[in-house]
């Protein structure tokens, strides 16, 4: 493939910021109101908490996005489908649309259709019958839900443990509310190990028990994980809740990914282990289960001590979610188990893997192979590329990571995402020696894009470990 590069204007990163604050400025007040005489465009300045969680910095999904890259690139940096929900599932969307009720406001709670089907899909996974008006609320995605959390329990200056790579957005989800974000990293498997899993990223507890401070009031567990596939053990979660016991710790767990647990692993619900139901809020998401990222359903499942006061910070941020695709959730969630849809669902993404990691393993190639998520981390460090490449300044000057990620999207014609993103400044060298591919993608594009990854052949050059 040819090399195509960009135009520099294209490529500074002064384009990215133009582009992605057109509307505000950064230059300071006083300077600001000098020159208000010759520039009206930004007579206000913005809030300071936007210098905060890198929300300001040009991040890794406007670098390695497909404005950026070769029309032709396939794209497995984003983790998105590129398929559509089942058709019964958009069918209860439609229905919805046709009624009258769900076009309105719902309850900010969440409509009761999908409460209660919430609650008979997975009160048998928590062993409860769960309370459909005090231990579910209904959120705008995830991401609404997390943050509705911080809102309700984060004081300024609160401590919040994350162990990396992280979710990118749990950052300024944490810093626009006042907290801290504490970092514990997974420790990666060594280069040398042959057939790694995600279960070879560890936790080292002491290194975890330091990083608690009086300030720490959360901590955030992602299992499955995103990006390492990590699906975390009984014994590690009893680990952390005997530290959240300890410390007296809310813990979020984060588990988007649970209809997506491969290989016999077990996905263990840390609000199941004794004493944790009080102090968990498990996070779940319509957008991973259906393939229906854009549609903004999520939950939270916990103790009325944490649905209450984050319903209430919801209700203020959102008022409610949409309400025409709450119904087709729960649809979604009333007919799985009948039709075997995660059952289903979950050979099909073995397969979608299966096309990734036989490539990378007829390249020679060492990744991680992910037990949970649609994630596979690719080691790049054997991956070669010349020091002189005609890189964009958005990426110069980052991890290696970032430069064999936008050298393997411009040379092979496929995207991924460099992983030192997902950790703070100090720990991103671990990450610089992953990509992250993405394989929530059609059987199709997932074979284009393993014929093409074929050619990475000619750029590999092994480094002993
Ligand atoms: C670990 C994790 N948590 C939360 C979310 C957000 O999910 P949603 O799209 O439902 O907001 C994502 C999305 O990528 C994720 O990977």
């Amino acid at each position: 493939m040819q090399t195509r590069l960009l135009s520099t204007t294209q490529t500074t990163p002064f384009f990215f910021i133009r582009r992605l604050f057109s509307t505000v400025s950064i230059r300071p007040m006083a300077q600001a109101n000098q020159n208000q005489a010759k520039d009206r465009s930004n007579l206000i300045p913005f809030s300071s908490r936007l210098r905060e969680g890198r929300a300001l910095a040009q991040d890794v999904w406007s670098i390695y996005n497909v404005a950026n890259l070769p029309a032709d690139c396939i794209n497995l940096g984003q983790g998105y489908m590129n398929f559509a929900p089942p058709a019964w599932v958009t069918e209860a969307a439609e229905t919805a649309l046709r009624t009258v009720a769900p076009n309105h406001y719902s309850h900010p709670k969440g409509r009761i259709r999908l409460r209660e089907a919430i609650n008979k899909f997975y009160g048998p996974m928590f062993n409860r019958e769960l309370d459909v008006e005090s231990e579910i609320l209904v959120t705008s995605g995830a991401n609404e839900g997390q943050y509705s959390v911080f809102t309700a329990f984060l004081e300024q200056g609160d401590e919040v443990i994350m162990f990396e790579p992280f979710f990118d957005q749990y950052l300024p989800s944490v810093t626009f509310n006042g907290g801290k974000p504490v970092y514990v990293p997974l420790h990666p498997p060594s280069h040398s190990m042959n057939k790694a899993t995600s279960n070879d990223w560890t936790i080292d507890f002491d290194e975890l028990r330091r990083a608690i401070t009086p300030r720490a009031k959360m901590i955030i567990v992602n299992t499955p994980h995103n990006p390492v596939g990590k699906v975390f053990t009984r014994t590690e979660l009893e680990g952390i809740a005997a530290l959240a016991e300890e410390f007296n710790l809310l813990v979020m767990a984060d588990e988007v990914y649970d209809c997506l647990v491969f290989d016999g692993k077990e996905h263990v619900r840390i609000a199941n282990l004794p004493g944790m139901w009080e102090r968990t809020v498990t996070v779940g998401s319509a957008g991973k289960a259906f393939a229906a990222t854009g549609w903004r359903i999520g939950w939270l499942i916990g103790h009325p001590s944490i649905i209450q006061p984050t319903l209430a910070a919801t209700t203020r941020i959102v008022f409610c979610t949409n309400s025409p695709l709450q119904e087709a959730a729960a649809a979604g969630l009333e007919q799985a188990k009948e039709r075997k849809f995660f059952e289903t669902q979950r050979q099909e993404y073995l397969e979608r893997r299966k096309i990734l990691t036989d490539v990378f393993d007829k390249l020679g190639l060492k990744y991680t192979k992910p037990e949970g998520s649609y994630f596979v981390l690719l080691d790049i460090s054997d991956v070669n590329f010349p020091e002189d490449y005609p890189f964009p300044q958005s990426v110069l000057g980052r991890g290696r990571d970032f430069k064999a990620c936008w050298f393997i999207a411009l040379e092979i014609g496929v995207s991924s995402i460099p992983v030192s993103e997902f950790y703070c400044e100090d720990h991103a060298n671990i990450g610089e020696a992953f990509g992250r591919f993405a394989f929530c993608k059609d059987v199709d594009t997932l074979r284009k894009a393993a014929t093409r990854l074929e050619g990475l052949s000619k750029y590999i050059k092994r480094i002993d470990t």
